[in-house]
């Protein structure tokens, strides 16, 4: 797994904002800063925004920032509510959302960085690739023998359905993995918490006919078994999900089978 940058190495210039803003409502904005093409890296330039000028959530600010001030600032953003995952960053120590992260919860200056523990492609966009290619090997897809009529759904009943409840809703945003200390220390081999979620969503539908396989391939000392219950995971989902419950079913699972 290639070298991770990590932000705390960052200094901030000159210590001086980028620019003034005017008001009564004026907040600081820390932001970490690696630009591929420039030789200054990393680095945290700071900004002031007029919070009666601008919409209520972190997202909102770094937009702000983006059209007014620097539009060299990198940011990945799309949905704005949830739902997308990408503007998935550490703000304030937290992993957590931009776009559903209020700036009225933060005191004082507002601290941005990326993801922490994986490579910057630039500013605050993580490279995910790894995470992506982690989540493609657990084939999250519905895996049947059975050849199903063409002409109806799928179904199943109320409670089969209920089981989906908790593992679902996951938007695949990384705040879970990027947190969890086990898989910065050993993410080339453990699944991490959210692919492992991921992974027991598929194990307990009920229309999914390959839980064994899906078992067989996460018995294994790093994939599954390198979560330590530290449940940092758990903590800092901005979904209010539980992976280390998840990944604590998964292991009940594969003691139940033996
Ligand atoms: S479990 Fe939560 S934190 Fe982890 S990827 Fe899914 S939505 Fe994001
Ligand atoms: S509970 Fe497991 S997956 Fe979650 S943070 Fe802890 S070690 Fe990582
Ligand atoms: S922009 Fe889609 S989750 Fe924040």
């Amino acid at each position: 797994m290639a070298q991770f940058r990590l932000p705390a190495n960052s200094v901030i210039k000159s210590g001086q904002p980028i620019n003034h803003a005017e008001g009564k409502n004026v907040k600081q904005f820390e932001v970490y800063r690696w630009d591929p093409e420039t030789p200054d890296n990393p680095r945290r330039d700071i900004y002031e925004i007029d919070l009666d000028q601008c919409g209520p959530m972190v997202l909102d600010a770094l937009i702000k920032i983006k059209s007014d001030i620097d539009p060299t600032l990198t940011f990945r953003r799309s949905c704005r509510e949830g739902i997308c995952g990408s503007c998935a960053m550490n703000i304030n120590g937290t992993n957590t959302l931009a776009c559903t992260k209020p700036i009225a919860d933060i005191k004082g200056k507002v601290k941005v960085h990326p993801l922490p523990h994986v490579e910057v492609i630039k500013d605050l966009v993580p490279d995910l690739s790894y995470f992506y290619a982690q989540y493609t090997a657990i084939k999250p897809w519905m895996q049947t023998q059975t050849t199903l009529p063409p002409d109806r759904e799928a179904l199943q009943s109320k409670e089969d359905r209920a089981k989906l409840d908790g593992l679902y809703e996951c938007i695949l945003c990384a705040c879970c993995s990027t947190s969890c200390p086990s898989y910065w220390w050993n993410g080339d081999r453990f699944l991490g918490p959210a692919v492992l979620l991921q992974a027991q969503r598929w194990i307990v539908d009920s229309r999914d006919e390959n839980a064994g396989e899906r078992l067989d391939q996460l018995e294994d000392p790093f994939r599954l078994f390198r979560c330590h219950t530290i449940m940092n995971c758990s903590y800092t989902c901005p979904k209010g999900l539980n992976p280390s419950k998840a990944i604590a079913e998964i292991k009940k699972e594969l003691v139940h089978r033996k």
